[in-house]
């Protein structure tokens, strides 16, 4: 029989009615520590695509009968190691006939408390696993086991000061928030790093920690090193004195990051602007980079000379994302001419919030936790939503429900002719 400590970690997709989302046993499931709710959706297609996407162990789904017949068939076809579970609003004979004849492996009726519901949930996979057992198949966490390897998300400023950092911090919280993910936060902006501040959190254990003993990082190492936020992200935070990040290695920082992987579904990297070994060693680790810009012309030409160099490094375009910080900018210039220029697309832009993102580094918490009604915040939680795998609009130009911004012409003259000097090659 599966332990406890087996069965935790269970992922989850969830599909209900659009307007039924926040039901109290789909937030209480995604308050449980041992539950890992991958998607909660509320559009079939989409909950499909997360079933095919994060190959959960459970896909419940609380929809119309019709609707669920039709959607198991589906999901076991794009996701067969998944059990589905099905949740009906009343005790109903015959639906329960034909759920069953479509392959639920358990259905579910309301009023639902998500621990009971839990409960069940563990008796299913349990079940499972003692078929897979008999059948000579390795059991179902096991195999998540072997999949698990976490997302690596790169944050990387090309020029200082253009909110790496503050990406970096508010993205790792609104990943924690919009997926419930275990999320790690690595603070790799070694000699100055000031995630700690942005968090305001401090711990005499730092990633140097890590780095003199990165051929024996265990989980008790780990738990000692790792400081939590209140959001419940875990922070590895840069050392305390410039010097000691002196002579880290590639080795020392795969080491780091291959531990992380390991334990947390998200590891968010905020690094410095140099394209050193470190720089390097992280953008090969990465299944995501998020290169950050603003609309200003120094940035842009840095950001430029960024993409090049990964275009020459091995970096594929792919997994580069330009997010344009502090956009649109009343004196910048356009988006289309920045696309342009850089020959890459911008994935997301972020608003420019002075007061807000002011008042959130000076009081140690993220934006996304002070102003959450904000429109920066909002966008920092669909740059999440879109990096957990979700289609998601993530450029705007313009408040949720708000009339757009009038801007100023952004003097394009000037700033085409700039952009246009350095396109030129000279
Ligand atoms: N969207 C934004 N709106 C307003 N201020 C911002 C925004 N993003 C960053 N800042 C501010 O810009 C400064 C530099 O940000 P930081 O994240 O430290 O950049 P980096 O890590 O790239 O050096 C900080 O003072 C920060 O508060
Ligand atoms: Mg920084």
């Amino acid at each position: 029989m599966a332990t406890q400590n087996q069965m935790s970690g269970l992922r989850i997709v969830i599909i209900a009615p659009a307007d039924a989302l926040d039901q109290d046993w789909i937030t209480g499931l995604q308050s449980e520590s041992s539950v890992n709710v991958l998607a909660r959706v509320g559009v079939l297609q989409r909950g499909i695509e997360a079933v095919q996407q994060h190959q959960p162990n459970i896909l419940l789904i609380d929809r119309p009968v019709e609707q669920i017949e039709e959607t198991l068939s589906v999901a076991y076809a794009v996701a067969p190691q998944t059990l589905c579970v099905a949740v009906l609003p009343q005790q109903d004979m015959a639906a329960v006939r034909r759920l069953v004849s479509a392959g639920a492996r358990d259905i579910l009726i309301k009023p639902l408390h998500h621990r009971d519901m839990l409960a069940s949930l563990r008796q299913v996979v349990q079940m499972e696993d003692a078929r897979r057992q008999r059948a000579g198949q390795p059991a179902l966490l096991a195999l998540q086991q072997r999949k698990a390897l976490g997302k690596v998300i790169v944050v990387m400023g090309p020029k200082g000061g253009v909110g790496s950092t503050t990406v970096a911090t508010n993205l790792a919280v609104a990943l924690k928030h919009v997926g419930g993910h275990d999320v790690a936060l690595a603070d790799f902006s070694l000699q100055f790093g000031d995630v700690g501040v942005l968090l305001n959190l401090w711990s005499k254990h730092t990633l140097h920690d890590l780095a003199i003993h990165y051929d024996t990082i265990d989980d008790g190492l780990l738990d000692r090193v790792l400081v939590p936020h209140a959001s419940g992200v875990k922070v590895l935070l840069a050392p305390g004195e410039p010097e000691l990040s002196a002579d880290m290695s590639g080795v020392q920082v795969n080491a780091i990051i291959k531990a992380l992987r390991s334990r947390f579904a998200y590891v968010v990297v905020d690094c410095w602007s140099f394209l050193d070994e470190i720089t390097e060693t992280l953008m090969a680790a990465a299944d995501q980079v998020l290169l950050v810009t603003t609309p200003e012309i120094p940035a842009l030409k840095n950001s430029k000379q960024a993409l090049e160099y990964f275009t020459r490094h091995g970096v594929h375009k792919d997994h580069v994302a330009l997010v344009l910080n502090r956009f649109p900018s009343v004196k910048g210039v356009t988006l289309q001419d920045i696309q342009q220029h850089l020959r890459h697309p911008v994935q997301a832009n972020l608003p420019s919030d002075g007061p807000a993102v002011t008042y959130a580094a000076n009081k140690g918490i993220p934006v996304v936790q002070s102003h959450p009604q904000s429109w920066v915040a909002q966008s920092f939680l669909k740059l999440a939503a879109w990096v957990a795998g979700d289609t998601v609009e993530t450029i705007s130009q313009g408040p949720a429900g708000a009339a757009l911004p009038t801007l100023a012409e952004p003097k394009p003259v000037k700033a085409k002719w700039r952009l246009g000097l350095r396109k030129s090659g000279s």
